[in-house]
């Protein structure tokens, strides 16, 4: 059965989803034992489940608590161990060793780069590979599984979050948080929802019509979560349609539990409670510090003593907190810090990752894969000869061995900090060309840099992008002088190459004087060697781009960044300051339409579309079979027919209302010559508009065009399907 049907039936609990998951006991069984304990438990007992610290400033028993992000007591008499809490997404963060200092651990590519893989097998092995050292460090609670829609490519976050795309989002998504829950441990799904940018997201208000948001952001959860099964739902700081997501009962009781069934619990973001939500379906609040009073805290106590609040809705609570951890194992499996972790393997687990998720852009005249006959090569700029870049913010990871060099930012937080991962893309070329000459220039004199590269018969530019977590980059472009430099290269030497390292999508004013560009986003722990590798061809380039380029700031929906007005740029990377809790709307004119439904909608052409990526070899498509009903099936075959082995992503989309939809892709590697016949059947709600008023899922009866192709703008087989037209639940 493929993924895309499973999926469907995985809310009906589809065999093959349950069969994948990690062996934990039936969802009835944990929650029995929870509420066994549960009745053991003194009212007080169950209250202290609800209220979370930062481990800095928690109570004194709870002061061994490994130093992260944050920690919640159990109730050692009855053996639930503390909840100990460690972020995030893209390993075991520590605030760059603000910390625990000297702690490194793997620092995965972001998920920009696992988005672009396009895999969920490997996405999953990256997910393994994390939650292990979070175990291994004492934490049974990884905060991962960031999966908020990529609307606003500013967005400073854009990094920790996966693609545009509902499908490919919560797919990837939904097996990152398998892989890390392998370990016995529970991982979160986040920031629940629509926190769409980082200006203004303590206070803002993001706005939008309910069947948008279910065909959109919250379809990306809705598949994350039945193929994750997270042990936790972290609601955001932001207001959605003037409701705190926090508070926001239709978020985290209607749609979370009545509609989907989810029957973990709900954390708050840090700081992101305005009220003893727990009957608006908030469980647990996250990061309070025990010196202040907090509303799930003494707030609660109040709350219980008037009335407001019955020892009923603390005890729901205290039991989806327990019947998680039951699930997940992190009772019976209590984590021990010091256990022995296989960096060496998790480190070529995050070099398959980058590896797999660079994306070749542009490859004039095949200039790449570098030639053995190149001998003289100049590698210039974004600190290459150390290390390569990675993001700021609370997912910000020191990497194993410590960072090769970090640069503060004045003025900003303590994890606003520039941080390269120590794997040099030059050191590694210098590895993979021996006999070749390849010298190094920082970049910080273009016109140093041009005359070094008339000399070269190859030159390759690094340009970086510096996100983080708080603040979004007022535009597109390459900031601190990048552009004029490559521009000054370029002139000089036409055969210059340019790999990004960036947070998401920039605007490339040289593009068309350039012979090549690699996206090798933030690359992580072993990127330098990931980079070299592709740039020589000892592996093929195979990401496919999971976001839309935008070939200017106008084409996107917001072309004046929301909340800007608020703010002025300020920092290394011109990162906005606006005010944590300002209040103010957020409108999305896209609505369920982000990113290259857009802009097929608007009929914009972007500089690079999503789904896009180029080979080293060359593959056809043939034997078009659609087959439609409730779904459709698309059959076809791929074939290698380039000289080179290849992955290529073969991509399906559906008109649905005159929208292009993603339904689905098989990723498939080829030797030359190599054929092989695909098949993808679509989950029905991508085929759907979303009936509020029956709260289900309506396809239409009719005619629906298809394309099959190597990317949302490129393809290669077309043909038309009838559907019955159905609703998904009956
Ligand atoms: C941060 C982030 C969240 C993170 C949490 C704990 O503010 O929004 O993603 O998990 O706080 O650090």
């Amino acid at each position: 059965m493929s993924r895309s049907v499973c999926r469907l039936a995985a809310a009906l609990l589809c065999s093959t989803a349950a069969a994948h998951a990690a062996p934990s006991p039936r969802p009835d069984e944990a929650e029995a034992r929870a509420a066994a304990v549960l009745t053991q438990m003194t009212p007080q007992e169950r209250r202290v489940l609800l209220r979370g610290y930062v481990p800095y400033y928690a109570p004194a028993r709870l002061l061994g608590a490994p130093n992260s992000a944050g920690v919640v007591p159990g109730v050692p008499r009855l053996g639930v161990p503390n909840l100990t809490e460690s972020d995030a997404s893209l390993g075991v963060a520590n605030l760059g060793g603000v910390m625990r200092a000297g702690d490194g651990a793997t620092a995965l590519p972001s998920a920009a780069a696992l988005a672009a893989t396009w895999d969920p097998a490997l996405v999953e092995k990256a997910g393994a590979a994390i939650g292990a050292e979070a175990r291994a460090k004492g934490f049974n609670v990884l905060l991962a599984g960031g999966v908020n829609l990529v609307r606003e490519p500013r967005n400073g976050r854009n990094f920790e979050y996966f693609s545009e795309d509902p499908l490919l989002s919560g797919t990837l998504v939904g097996h990152a948080i398998r892989g890390v829950q392998s370990n016995a441990i529970i991982s979160t799904i986040k920031h629940f929802a629509l926190n769409a940018q980082e200006t203004g997201r303590g206070g803002l208000s993001a706005n939008m019509a309910e069947a948008a948001l279910r065909e959109s952001d919250l379809l990306a959860f809705e598949i994350g979560v039945e193929i994750g099964r997270p042990g936790s739902v972290m609601c955001a700081y932001n207001q959605v349609n003037g409701v705190y997501a926090c508070e926001n009962s239709f978020l985290l009781n209607d749609v979370l539990r009545r509609d989907w069934g989810y029957k973990g619990f709900v954390m708050s973001d840090w700081g992101a409670v305005h009220s003893t939500s727990i009957r608006e379906g908030l469980d647990q609040e996250s990061g309070t510090n025990a010196k202040k009073p907090a509303l799930f805290g003494e707030g609660l106590e109040t709350a219980l003593a008037s009335g407001k609040v019955a020892q009923a809705d603390v005890d729901r609570a205290a039991l989806r907190i327990l019947t998680s951890m039951y699930r997940l194992g992190v009772v019976d499996r209590p984590v021990k810090a010091g256990e022995p972790i296989d960096f060496e393997a998790n480190g070529r687990v995050a070099r398959e990752v980058a590896e797999s998720g660079i994306v070749l852009l542009k490859n004039e005249g095949q200039i790449l894969p570098i030639g053995t006959a190149t001998q003289r090569i100049l590698v210039i700029g974004a600190h290459a000869d150390v290390g390569v870049l990675g993001g700021g913010g609370s997912s910000q990871v020191l990497p194993v061995g410590g960072a090769a060099l970090t640069l503060p930012l004045p003025g900003e937080p303590i994890y606003h900090k520039k941080m390269y991962a120590p794997s040099s893309p030059l050191l590694a070329l210098r590895a993979l060309r021996p006999g070749s000459s390849v010298t190094y220039d920082d970049g910080t004199d273009p016109a140093r840099a041009a005359a070094a590269a008339r000399d070269a018969q190859l030159v390759v530019v690094f340009a970086e992008q510096f996100t983080a977590e708080g603040k979004d980059v007022p535009d597109l472009s390459l900031p601190n002088g990048q552009d004029a430099l490559i521009a000054a290269v370029a002139a000089a030497n036409p055969k210059t190459v340019v790999v990004l390292e960036t947070g998401g999508p920039v605007l490339m004013p040289w593009l068309d004087k350039v012979s090549a560009v690699l996206e090798a986003w933030y690359p992580g722990q072993r990127g330098g060697e990931a980079i070299a590798r592709v740039l020589t061809g000892e592996i093929d380039a195979s990401g496919r781009l999971p976001v839309t380029f935008p070939a200017a700031v106008d084409q996107t929906p917001n072309p004046k960044l929301p909340g800007s007005d608020r703010g002025q740029p300020r920092g290394d990377a011109g990162l906005y300051d606006v005010a944590f809790d300002e209040h103010f709307p957020v409108e999305y004119p896209e609505g369920a339409d982000a990113g290259y439904r857009w802009y097929d909608r608007t009929k914009a052409k972007p500089l690079f579309a999503f789904g896009h990526g180029l080979s080293y070899t060359r593959f056809a498509y043939s034997g078009l079979e659609l087959a439609g009903g409730r779904t459709l099936t698309a059959r076809f075959t791929v074939a290698n027919v380039g000289t080179r082995p290849g992955t290529e992503t073969a991509q399906v989309y559906a008109r649905v209302g005159g929208v292009k939809h993603l339904v689905g892709w098989e990723r498939v590697v080829l030797k030359p010559g190599e054929t092989r016949t695909l098949s993808v059947t679509a989950d029905p709600r991508l085929l759907a508009a979303f009936d509020v008023k029956a709260r289900n899922w309506r396809v239409a009866p009719g005619a629906y065009a298809v394309a099959v192709g190597s990317a949302s703008d490129a393809p290669r087989l077309e043909g038309e399907v009838r559907l019955t037209g159905s609703r998904l639940r009956p």
